[in-house]
């Protein structure tokens, strides 16, 4: 698919120029409110589209399209002896838009789907974890994007190899991106996400249609960072990669500052001298990601994305003493609207979480997916520096503070998703539950 051609034609970004994104552009209500709009039809679409599967006749559509066996079928790129998965020995991808455009076509799968069809990739090391409670705390990450991803019909690849062995550490995200894209033709878009980020808002659905529509690439960014420089301006832990020739073009040349090349050394002095906090001579993912896209960004700006105004990714230390309040927010606006306190089966939960998002506009300030302001769930908490595998945290952090706040995002997370079980966590960091009582939180 020409995805670096496409103009989305849903775009409603009404996005100023991707440099002034950079420079953190205002709030955008009415922004706001088309997307929302669109994640209600996308809803609405969604239980539609599953109704008429009752339909008589429907099947048929079912058998148009007879999936090609082993033996049989159009022969794809798949067929290709040259054809590599490997990101940094094998040969050169090319041509990639129309060959997955071919085999989407092939099996009779329309490119466009509502919602857009999204991969989530995330990983940890292939050994044990070190830390006391490293892997307890590794399951317990993945069990939220578990949750996350069945709620909004999202495919979740959880990796623990080393697909390149020089790529190891914080660059094996790398790899399993790009394999991601090959073996996911069907898939617009992959969703790299650290193993240490808990998603703490699931209601919230990326705007992927609409504000990231002519895009390929969206990070999250901290505009003042980026003015100066800073290796931490433009965060590599969450990242959306559209499937797209161009998405492996960014990906080989990010990868080319990386270990398994012999540029790597070279890269860690010149990411040392000309990003203005970088004290290490080593290059890592995100200093290399900020580099490449600060230094190229008259080349990259057309495609890519750089969020500034809701926590696409947020910054744990930003978030912890904010979240009872968050949650007591959200509570006092249902104790006021009784539809949004209905019980209700989890498949039906995009719809639900429409509901409340409009809700919640409005009553309770800052912006959708969580901000540096206001009292909006944030879409993602990330324990940058917690290093829950290893233990091994930043040592400008308390254990108590880490320990505490992964497992109190967790359980905040947890208690979202609980609630369609009939229960919730007995308290903020409490991991007994207790039964709720029909028409919480109005008789809570
Ligand atoms: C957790 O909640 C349960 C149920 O309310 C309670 O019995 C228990 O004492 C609480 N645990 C802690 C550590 O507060």
């Amino acid at each position: 698919m020409a995805a670096s051609a496409e103009a989305a034609p849903l775009r409603v970004s009404a996005s100023p120029a991707a440099s002034k994104q950079l420079g953190g552009a205002g709030r955008g209500h009415g922004r706001d409110a088309l997307v929302f709009a669109a994640g209600v039809a996308a809803a609405v679409l969604a239980i539609l589209g599953s109704a008429s599967v009752l339909a008589p006749g429907s099947s048929s559509l079912l058998v148009a399209f007879p999936v090609p066996g082993p033996e049989d079928g159009p022969r794809t790129f798949y067929d290709d002896p040259e054809l590599s998965y490997d990101a940094v020995d094998g040969r050169r991808l090319t041509g990639w838009d129309a060959k997955r455009a071919e085999w989407l076509r092939s099996r009779g799968i329309a490119r466009r789907s509502s919602p857009e069809r999204v991969v989530m990739v995330s990983g940890s090391q292939p050994e044990p974890c070190p830390g006391d409670a490293g892997d307890h705390l590794l399951l317990r990450f993945l069990k939220n994007k578990l949750n996350y991803c069945r709620l909004h019909g999202i495919q979740l690849l959880y990796n623990r190899d080393f697909l390149q062995p020089a790529m190891s550490s914080y660059w094996a995200k790398i790899p399993i991106v790009r394999a991601a894209m090959l073996a996911h033709p069907e898939a617009e878009w992959i969703w790299w996400v650290d193993s240490d980020a808990v998603f703490t808002d699931m209601d919230f659905s990326l705007p992927l249609a609409t504000r990231y529509g002519g895009y390929n690439f969206v990070a999250y960014g901290v505009a003042k960072d980026i003015r100066r420089k800073s290796w931490l301006g433009i965060n590599a832990g969450v990242f959306i990669i559209r499937n797209c020739q161009w998405s492996l073009d960014f990906l080989d040349e990010w990868a080319r500052m990386g270990p398994a090349y012999p540029e790597h050394a070279r890269w860690g002095k010149v990411l040392r001298d000309e990003l203005s906090d970088k004290d290490s001579d080593v290059a890592c993912d995100q200093s290399a990601l900020v580099y490449l896209l600060l230094f190229n960004w008259d080349r990259l700006e057309k495609k890519t994305f750089i969020e500034t105004e809701y926590y696409f990714m947020g910054w744990w230390g930003e978030i912890m003493d904010r979240l009872d309040g968050v949650a007591a927010s959200y509570e006092a606006v249902e104790r006021r609207a009784p539809g949004l306190r209905r019980r209700h089966a989890e498949r039906e939960h995009l719809l639900h979480a429409a509901a409340r998002n409009a809700a919640v506009r409005g009553a309770v300030p800052g912006p959708a997916g969580g901000g540096k302001t206001g009292w909006r769930r944030p879409l993602i908490t990330h324990f940058t520096g917690c290093q829950p595998c290893s233990g091994g945290r930043n040592p400008t952090y308390s254990k108590e503070s880490c320990d505490d706040g992964m497992r109190r995002a967790l359980l905040f997370a947890d208690d979202q998703v609980l609630r369609a079980y009939g229960f919730r966590h007995a308290a903020p960091l409490n991991d007994s539950v207790l039964p709720l009582p029909f028409d919480y939180p109005a008789r809570s």
